[in-house]
């Protein structure tokens, strides 16, 4: 049976130093959605990185894009674009701030992490209107799947929302699109793991960790002193990790387990080999990529899906009445 085409799109920010939450969460998936033959568009979200990051912008951005192809996403199929290379992004993030109310960004969990621990008034506009500009990016391609980790699930229903509001509104212009969650939607930190994984977790497995350091990480990681009835979130998170690395030994460690014979130190050395068996190809791609090469694939990838973008914001300007 044929299944149907669908839009999918989603981003990331080049913030520098991926690690393998964010290839769980949506890498991994975005090379899946693509290789059942859906119509992707990927971005490097250099705007959305702009509100916490303003170091490095560009080199982290080629780096990015060169994890994305190295990791599978072939650019002849899905374009790899850079946001800030297509105006219409930030355009329709405009109308949307005109449109949205303010207590719909102040109820954004993401928003409210990213604001502790900074002053009231010094905390940027641009960190508060962040979903709207993450809106505009999904809004603008008719995307029907957004293949997302965990923490992002509440801007897409944002994005779905306002696609809703809109439509009722103005007329029908928008595809109300649908978050998709990996198998893994939620790593977690190895050393902390009530925490997820994150960019500023000195023990997350980056996707350039070699051999040792991936050791180094997983040795650490916390796991329960006794194995009992209820399991740990650290033993939890290294059985998600195990369902994806290794998965033809899963079965046997939850029988251990089970019965209580299990020796972490075993499914950490099995972990350890099979991460590294895992990144060892990209990273051998990733090498081989060149900054011009990357280039030349946002400029390919703006051409090519340029022409969808200006359709949907003519559109949206036509709906509300703007000249
Ligand atoms: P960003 O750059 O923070 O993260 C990129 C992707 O990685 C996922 N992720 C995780 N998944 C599982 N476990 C973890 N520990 C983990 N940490 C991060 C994130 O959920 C995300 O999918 N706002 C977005 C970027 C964005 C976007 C978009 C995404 C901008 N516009 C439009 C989709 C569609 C972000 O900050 O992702």
């Amino acid at each position: 049976m044929e299944t149907k085409k669908q839009r999918v799109f989603s981003g990331i920010r080049p913030t520098g130093g991926l690690h393998i939450g964010n290839y769980l969460g949506s890498i991994k998936q975005w090379v899946d959605l693509q290789d059942q033959s859906n119509d992707c568009v990927f971005a490097v979200v250099d705007y959305h990185a702009l509100t916490t990051h303003q170091e490095n912008l560009g080199k982290n951005s080629i780096n990015l894009a060169k994890w994305v192809i190295a990791s599978g996403v072939d650019p002849q199929k899905s374009p790899i674009i850079l946001q800030s290379q297509i105006s219409e992004h930030t355009e329709l993030a405009w109308i949307f701030t005109c449109l949205e109310p303010l207590g719909e960004l102040y109820r954004m969990t993401q928003f409210k992490e990213k604001k502790t621990g900074i002053k009231e008034g010094a905390v940027k506009t641009g960190l508060l209107a962040y979903p709207l500009l993450m809106a505009a990016d999904i809004l603008l391609y008719q995307t029907e799947i957004v293949p997302v980790g965990e923490d992002q699930k509440q801007h897409i229903e944002l994005a779905r929302n306002i696609a809703q509001k809109f439509n009722r509104k103005f007329g029908k212009v928008f595809t109300e699109p649908k978050v998709r969650l990996s198998e893994a939607p939620k790593v977690m930190s190895l050393k902390n793991p009530k925490k997820k994984m994150s960019k500023t977790d000195t023990n997350g497995i980056a996707l350039l960790d070699s051999a040792e350091q991936i050791k180094a990480k997983i040795m650490l990681a916390v796991t329960d002193s006794a194995p009992g009835n209820e399991m740990s979130q650290g033993i939890k998170n290294l059985f998600a990790l195990i369902k994806i690395f290794a998965p033809e030994l899963l079965a046997n460690f939850e029988k251990e387990y089970e019965n209580k014979t299990i020796k972490y130190i075993d499914l950490k050395t099995e972990l350890t080999l099979a991460i590294g068996k895992h990144l060892q190809p990209i990273q051998a791609k990733y090498s081989q990529i060149s900054a011009g090469e990357i280039l030349n694939v946002f400029r390919a990838s703006r051409e090519k899906i340029l022409p969808l973008a200006q359709k949907t914001l003519s559109e949206v300007k036509k709906a509300i009445g703007i000249l």
